[in-house]
């Protein structure tokens, strides 16, 4: 439709490989919403009759209704599609007028951002129910002792919701970052046309408006070239996906025979078609594959955008499927990850076991050895490391095990006066209870504070709630709007 210049048609594989049609059957929806829009606007700006916006509007509604009508073959993209039936519809002389004031450059990034704004809030929402499912795991597990690790290795005696509120903090500020890019993204591009605008005085704050835009981007070649905002989007998904794998990668450890720390409820494992007794956690491990998509549907749409000069490109059109890639596995593995937070079984007792078994309270003394005996930590760090030792070449047994003339051996042999009957004692007394409920710094997992960072972090969580909300809101009520408009004018005599 579009050969005004080249002669006869295109070739058809060559059009097969020009063609976006399966991308765009995302963006239809929205690009009936945008020409609407745009048609209203002509028409008020006395560019198109009355009846010849109606004429349009009836036979955009019809395609809405029966999507089934367009051609999907021999087209380039859905807005050739739909302009095609559109004049096939009305005749040339009205369809045809469709695209006055309009490009498939402002259309195209005018779908997307539309479908990424929806994208947006969908996404928010589904964090905030995954928070949500955490934080409620939290308030069940305040006093769940566990061990915490680094280099995987036991650290510091810890509880389970320390770790559960650790991910809805990280989902926060995931959360938060697209709640953002929002900002940047719901600025409508439409009537930017081509690459540089048009001699017609096209309304572009009235379709902004129109579309439930908070304003336009204005420059016409930023409008219709720049996708940067589109790379933001998918890195913030792609930082919701790292943080799920991190979430993923703990619940595979801790559900090991090995540790036995946590069970996956049997809806959410496989099994194995060979050893009878597997429960395998292959829904986690696909969601930590999941992240690998994610982050290469960003780098396959940074690499595709690099170095396009400024103004449209052909090359822009491949990274629509990266971007709905993303937005769908980022979406789905939010609700797959709720549904395993929500069925976890959580093994107390092995997970307090392991803490009172742990050397890990070593640390905790040698904190109390400096403060209470104005001890250096270095030789406080000493004390503790070669009373580990001894208790290790003793079968490992626990700390709490050592006799009196252990300590005092070592005590010794660093020059300290200290008494063994007293270190001894501290050791006693030194449970994992007490070492998590003797954590004073703020961000600890001292069960007071923990209480507080969940009823903080509830408040928060019902704040973008509401918010979220009204931003949904605005976007349907100016939809409606819209849809209102168009009824109105197909009813004008
Ligand atoms: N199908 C194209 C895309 O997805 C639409 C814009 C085409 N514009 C053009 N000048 N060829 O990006």
């Amino acid at each position: 439709m579009y050969r005004s210049r080249p002669k006869g048609n295109l070739n058809k594989e060559m059009l097969n490989f020009l063609s976006s049609m399966n991308d765009d059957l995302q963006i239809l929806h929205y690009d009936i919403l945008g020409s609407e829009a745009h048609v209203i606007m002509l028409h008020e700006i006395g560019i198109l009759t009355l009846h010849e916006t109606k004429k349009i509007l009836v036979a955009l509604e019809q395609i809405r209704h029966k999507p089934a009508l367009l051609t999907t073959g021999d087209v380039e993209d859905i807005h050739e599609s739909i302009e095609s039936l559109i004049i096939q519809q009305t005749g040339v002389d009205i369809g045809g007028k469709i695209q006055i004031g309009r490009s498939r450059n402002d259309q195209v990034i005018l779908d997307i951002r539309m479908k990424v704004r929806d994208d947006i809030n969908e996404i928010c929402e589904k964090i905030i129910t995954l928070i949500t499912s955490l934080l409620k795991k939290a308030d069940e597990n305040i006093d769940t002792i566990m061990p915490m690790y680094t280099h995987l290795r036991q650290a510091q005696i810890g509880t389970f919701s320390h770790f559960t509120l650790s991910y809805a903090d990280s989902l926060f500020r995931d959360l938060d970052r697209l709640y953002i890019t929002y900002v940047r993204i719901n600025q409508s591009p439409l009537g930017a046309g081509a690459i540089g605008g048009s001699r017609i005085k096209l309304d572009r704050q009235k379709t902004a408006r129109l579309l439930g835009f908070k304003g336009i981007v204005r420059n016409s070649i930023d409008a219709t070239s720049s996708r940067d905002t589109i790379i933001e989007y998918t890195m913030d998904l792609t930082i919701i996906m790292l943080t799920l794998s991190r979430m993923t990668e703990d619940f595979i450890i801790w559900s090991t025979d090995e540790f036995g720390y946590l069970d996956i409820s049997d809806e959410y494992s496989s099994s194995s078609s060979a050893m009878p007794h597997k429960k395998n956690p292959d829904p986690l491990e696909l969601l930590r594959a999941k992240a690998g998509t994610v982050s290469g549907n960003l780098f396959t749409m940074i690499t595709i955008i690099k170095a396009i000069p400024s103004g449209y490109s052909r090359d822009l059109q491949e990274i629509k499927t990266s971007l709905w890639q993303a937005s769908a596995t980022t979406t789905q593995a939010l609700k797959i990850m709720n549904y395993v937070v929500k069925s976890l079984i959580i093994n107390k007792e092995r997970m307090e076991q392991a803490s009172s078994n742990s050397y890990a309270i070593s640390f905790d003394l040698a904190e109390l050895l400096a403060i209470k005996n104005g001890m250096s930590f270095r030789t406080a760090h000493k004390v503790m490391g070669l009373l580990v030792q001894k208790a290790i070449s003793n079968n490992r047994q626990p700390l709490r095990r050592l006799r009196e003339e252990d300590i005092r051996e070592v005590l010794e042999s660093l020059g300290s006066k200290l008494s063994a009957e007293e270190v001894l004692k501290d050791i006693k007394e030194t449970a994992p209870q007490k070492s998590i409920s003797s954590r004073q710094s703020l961000g600890s997992p001292n069960p007071m504070q923990e209480q507080n960072m969940v009823k903080l972090s509830r408040g928060r969580l019902s704040a973008y709630s509401k918010r979220i909300a009204k931003r949904k809101r605005l976007v349907d009520e100016a939809l409606k709007n819209l849809t209102r408009m168009v009824s109105n004018c197909s009813k004008k005599a």
